[in-house]
């Protein structure tokens, strides 16, 4: 079989940039080790850039967000007894729309099926090579029969463990990590959301996040420490803990409910130098991973897949490379800069083991600079609501 690009991996990435792609009249066949409804059973976040909404409506994908999803003009941050407001609006003129991942991700499904593209489920074994020569190939196990599929450029959006940043020879590679010492417990519950806007609270206890899906869907964080376990975690002792790091007020007119999912996440964040290696692009959790506190990773795929599609648009239409020979450079000068964020938002809004009385000082005075200057606030503001492309 040939096709124009594989994409390895169908989640965000690898499905909006499948469909843009096809729009385009360029073929591509997604690959997908898992079936459709255990990628749709991932429980992820739920904030959309701009211009992430700009690429879904690009790509034909965007209907259903524009009737159901919500649009935050700001957020609260909380610290102890404190709260004050980020306005989005005021600082950048736009908004974040907020629409769960598992939405956006069922929506490019449907999109892809409806326009017949094809998308291998239950691909075992995905392979890729001569990734560094012009004639590259993957292989895949389908049923039991290995599949080769010859192409001329291979898009790894297989995520954090996926087979394509491990194609890319450790010789040359450079990975830069951090891990952070806690976790994220999450729950989703059948309830409505305790307030309009998501509330990050940074309390004695640890962090807690306030978030929603919709008018009767909420989703709620906690820090947790890393040696914690889900059945540790009752919803009740959930909920109880939650109120104890959420402003009073909210913390009283918080509705509780059973818990439809509940997961904890660990923290890290990651990037891996080059994202290209001849005629494989990473995109996305291939190649770079943020806490999620600022909401990110979902919208640093999206640049990706912008740099990246536009890129490859240039060499077939124009058969110049200089897109796809600048796609590292340009996607990584945006991906550092929602890293540093991305960060630095975890930085603030967290309770390190380490913290000494003096870096709880800092971390305190940080949050009151917040609170009381316009251009610190204009510069949360700019980096939430998306950095330009
Ligand atoms: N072969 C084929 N598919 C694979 C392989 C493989 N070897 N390894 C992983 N996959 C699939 C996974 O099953 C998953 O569906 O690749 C897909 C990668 O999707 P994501 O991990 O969601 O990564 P991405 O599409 O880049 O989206 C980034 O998703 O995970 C969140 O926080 C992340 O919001 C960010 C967004
Ligand atoms: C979510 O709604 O899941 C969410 C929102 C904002 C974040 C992280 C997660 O920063």
């Amino acid at each position: 079989m040939r096709t124009q690009v594989v994409i390895v991996g169908g989640g965000p990435s690898g499905l909006l940039l499948g469909q843009l792609l096809h729009r385009k009249g360029i073929d591509a066949v997604v690959l997908e080790r898992k079936t459709r409804d255990y990628v749709l059973g991932r429980i992820r976040a739920g904030i959309l850039e701009q211009g992430f909404v700009s690429l879904l409506r690009e790509a034909g994908a965007a209907e259903r967000m524009e009737r159901e999803a919500f649009i935050h003009d700001g957020t609260i941050i909380s610290y102890d007894d404190a709260q004050f407001g980020i306005d989005f609006k005021k600082h950048t003129g736009t908004s974040v729309v907020l629409y769960g991942q598992t939405e956006v991700t069922r929506d490019l499904y449907d999109a892809r099926a409806a326009v017949g593209a094809k998308t291998v489920f239950e691909a075992a074994d995905v392979a890729i090579h001569g990734a560094d020569t012009d004639a590259p190939y993957v292989t895949y196990v389908k049923d039991g029969r290995e599949e080769r599929i010859d192409c001329d450029f291979v898009a790894g959006c297989d995520g954090f463990h996926g087979v394509s940043r491990q194609t890319i020879p450790e010789s040359v590679r450079t990975d830069y990590e951090k891990v952070y010492p806690f976790g994220w417990l999450g729950i989703l519950s059948e309830t409505p959301p305790v307030n309009d806007e998501l509330i990050y609270a940074n309390s004695t206890r640890g962090f807690a996040l306030c978030s929603m899906r919709n008018a009767n869907l909420s989703r709620y964080y906690i820090q947790c420490s890393l040696s914690d376990h889900v059945e540790d975690w009752s919803d009740q002792a959930f909920w109880d803990e939650l109120r104890r790091r959420i402003p009073a007020e909210a913390a009283d007119r918080l509705v509780t409910g059973p818990s439809i999912e509940k997961s904890i996440a660990p923290l890290r964040s990651f990037v891996t130098e080059p994202m290209r290696w001849g005629r494989l692009f990473l995109c996305g959790d291939a190649a770079h991973i943020v806490p999620p506190t600022g909401a990110k990773g979902l919208n640093t795929a999206a640049s990706d897949v912008h740099y990246l599609y536009h890129g490859l648009l240039q060499w077939y239409e124009e058969k110049d490379a200089e897109g796809i020979d600048r796609y590292s450079e340009k996607a990584l000068a945006r991906i550092w800069k929602a890293e540093r964020f991305s960060w630095w938002m975890t930085s603030l809004l967290h309770r390190f083991p380490d913290q000494d009385p003096f870096d709880l000082k800092m971390q305190r005075a940080e949050l009151e600079f917040l609170r009381d200057s316009d251009a610190a606030q204009a510069a949360l503001a700019q980096n939430y609501v998306g950095l330009p492309y």
